[in-house]
């Protein structure tokens, strides 16, 4: 078996994955620090950078281990780079470094986001280019370009906040926990999108801007707690807050298709769990929406490996031959 190690820490998960060299998983482990970071309502770099520490070595070990697979098995060692929080990545970096340079293996490095984009052309997914992404997640809000399997053209991006981010900072001032992406979209379900009217800046082209929501969320949770303390409606404000931000990224998702012509829409990052913004994006575009499973969604070692190995396939390299190939060093 020759397969590639693709390793991510940018952010809050240790992972490792093997990709085949079909473009098939073979196995990934993420192991996440949410719950690490939970009393602080966000991710704190210091912390993810002790907490990769301690597991990078366990996690590249259990994912060879789920595939039955040992080092003699890893042809190349693929590993984000950026972007991401810098003593995260270099955690990350630095496993994958010591590791293909004991092995004398080739060292790949990977830019996260087109990680996320190559997860679409993981089995049994397998998408083909050309179609728009947004990739929307704790880290990053982002519209792409997809031609082909080598890379990707951003075609906005978020100016402040990222989404993800905009709807931690509202579920904390709402009072619920970390990450309140998902608990804000649970309570919506009982509230009225329509109850409150929260400004979403006008920004030109197909960028993105969420960082006066949460001052608006501030604001009214501040003057309902004044009229009737301890018993405003969550559900509708929660609503309300979660239509402000699914219709930024829905508006302009079904731009950006429409300018470039695709024949499908994307969605990958956290944020892309987010029912509402699946219904209004599809009730938006003319064409299909793909979105991969949860766990290739949010952020993964198999989208990493992938990310290497298509771009490989696309410039048309051959699989490095493997152990001990002795290949020079990147
Ligand atoms: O891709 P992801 O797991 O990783 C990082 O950004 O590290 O994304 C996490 C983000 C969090 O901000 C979380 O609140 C958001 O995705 N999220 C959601 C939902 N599930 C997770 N946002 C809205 N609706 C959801 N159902
Ligand atoms: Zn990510």
């Amino acid at each position: 078996m020759a397969v590639i190690l693709g390793i991510e820490t940018s952010c809050d998960e240790t992972a490792a994955a093997l990709v085949t060299w079909d473009g098939e998983i073979a196995s990934s482990v993420v192991a996440s620090q949410d719950q690490l970071h939970a009393p602080f309502g966000g991710v704190v770099p210091e912390v993810a950078s002790r907490r990769h520490l301690e597991l990078v070595a366990p996690v590249i070990e259990e994912a060879l281990a789920g595939a039955g697979a040992g080092l003699d098995d890893v042809g190349a060692v693929a590993v984000t780079t950026w972007p991401g929080l810098i003593g995260a990545l270099l955690v990350g970096v630095s496993a994958a470094k010591a590791l293909a340079w004991a092995r004398r293996l080739p060292l790949m490095p990977v830019n996260h986001l087109h990680g996320h984009v190559a997860s679409l052309y993981l089995r049994p997914l397998d998408l083909e280019p050309p179609f728009t992404c947004l990739l929307a997640s704790g880290g990053h809000t982002m519209l792409l370009d997809v031609r082909d399997r080598g890379g990707y053209r951003v075609l906005g991006t978020t100016l402040d906040d990222a989404a993800g981010e905009a709807f931690d900072k509202g579920a904390r001032l709402l009072g619920l926990g970390y990450p309140g992406g998902r608990q804000i979209d649970e309570l919506a379900k009982q509230g009225d999108p329509a109850a409150y009217e929260f400004p979403v800046a006008r920004v030109p082209g197909l960028d993105f801007s969420f960082s006066g929501l949460k001052t608006a969320v501030l604001r009214l949770v501040r003057s309902l707690e004044e009229k009737d303390p301890g018993r405003f409606p969550v559900g509708d404000v929660a609503a309300s807050f979660q239509k402000a931000i699914v219709e930024a990224l829905a508006e302009k998702t079904a731009r950006a298709a429409a300018e470039h012509g695709v024949r499908s829409v994307m969605l990958g990052g956290g944020v892309a769990a987010n029912g509402p913004l699946r219904a209004e994006i599809q009730r938006r575009i003319g064409v299909p929406l793909h979105v991969p499973p949860p766990r290739l969604c949010t952020d993964n070692g198999a989208m990493i490996g992938a990310a290497a190995f298509f771009s490989m396939r696309h410039r048309g390299a051959e699989m490095p031959a493997g152990v001990r190939s002795n290949l020079p060093l990147a």
